[in-house]
């Protein structure tokens, strides 16, 4: 009878070993099959931001382009959070019960990035920030964070020096009036986004080391917006009649919109002088159209590539091939370089 027993616990022993085992390498053999499909989030803090909206769109050809070459299909989620922080946060957690594999998070509020992160290394899935960067504090929390943007300082030498440039070459395209000065206004984009105050400081600090004899008139802000900017220029271009010759703006759409309210009130281009930062289509036009005196452009293929690539490749469980901060080429464009 004891050696019945005994018997009996070797036998169960042996089996429950054995299924555990089958039932491991089953599900290792699972883990190691390649992956025929991902699923990637991406969250924008605002889809009606120019710039945003084509870098959404440039991401969206690099999905197509991934399905095409590797044969996995992709869901990419896109979700707009028009500007709220708390949308987001619920956006997050929505792509999480969806079993997304890999998170592009562009933050409504930078400072914010922490909550996001909780979330996600609590779900085991990486974020590739872009576009609004997170405190390096938040970055450093896990080597499966990644960040994707353009340099702001670099953004802004290249502005500042297209400025340097033109002076250099003929005093009269800025210093409009001839009175020895360049007289500016400012607009600038949100306070809280680390490329407003980096661009402004830079940009001027440029025109500085490069004895461009500047003076500024006025600024304010317009949070990257074609419709606020061109609010404000139109109250400068009243309280100061023709004074303004250059207009330096954080980015492209604020230089449209101070040039909408140069149309809107008869002033002709020319008779004042203005830069933008991006080299989005719009911006381009107005380049070619000589309403635009220059601006500078992001390799917006490679920004999205870079996005793209690193969330494809951590969602099918790859190595990325990219450093975790990863900066975008940019350059300068004026009518001599315009495409
Ligand atoms: C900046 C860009 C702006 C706006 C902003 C949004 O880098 O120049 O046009 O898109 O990002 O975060």
């Amino acid at each position: 009878m004891k050696k019945r027993i005994i018997l009996a616990a070797a036998v169960l022993f042996v089996c429950t070993a054995a299924f555990l085992l089958t039932a491991r390498s089953e599900k290792e053999g699972e883990q190691e099959a390649p992956k025929t499909s991902i699923r990637i989030g991406l969250l924008l803090y605002r889809g009606d931001d120019t710039f945003i909206g084509t870098l959404r769109s440039s991401i969206e050809e690099c999905a197509k382009g991934y399905e095409q070459q590797t044969g996995i299909k992709v869901t990419l989620d896109v979700m707009d959070a028009k500007g709220s922080q708390n949308t987001q946060n619920s956006q997050v957690e929505r792509l999480i019960s969806l079993e997304c594999d890999a998170l592009c998070v562009n933050m409504v509020d930078r400072a914010a990035a922490s909550a996001v992160i909780d979330k996600a290394l609590a779900a085991g899935l990486p974020v590739i920030f872009f576009n609004r960067e997170p405190v390096e504090e938040d970055m450093n929390r896990s080597d499966r964070l990644y960040y994707v943007g353009a340099d702001a300082k670099e953004s802004a030498v290249l502005q500042g020096k297209l400025l340097v440039d033109a002076y250099k070459n003929n005093p009269d395209s800025l210093d409009l009036n001839g009175d020895g000065k360049v007289s500016y206004v400012l607009l600038e984009g949100e306070t809280s986004h680390q490329d407003s105050l980096i661009r402004t400081e830079w940009s001027i600090q440029t025109l500085k080391d490069g004895e461009v004899p500047i003076e500024r008139i006025t600024g304010g802000i317009a949070n990257w917006e074609r419709s606020q900017a061109s609010a404000l220029m139109e109250q400068w271009l009243l309280e100061y009649p023709g004074q303004i010759e250059l207009a330096i703006c954080n980015n492209d759409d604020m230089a449209l919109g101070a040039i909408d309210a140069m149309e809107r009130n008869g002033v002709a281009f020319g008779a004042i002088r203005l830069v933008g930062i991006d080299g989005t289509p719009a911006g381009q036009e107005a380049l070619k159209a000589g309403k635009l005196l220059g601006t500078v452009e992001s390799d917006r293929e490679f920004y999205a590539k870079a996005i793209f690539e690193i969330a494809a490749a951590l969602a099918a469980g790859e190595e990325t091939g990219y450093e975790k901060y990863v900066w975008c080429p940019q350059r300068a464009l004026t009518e001599s370089n315009r495409r």
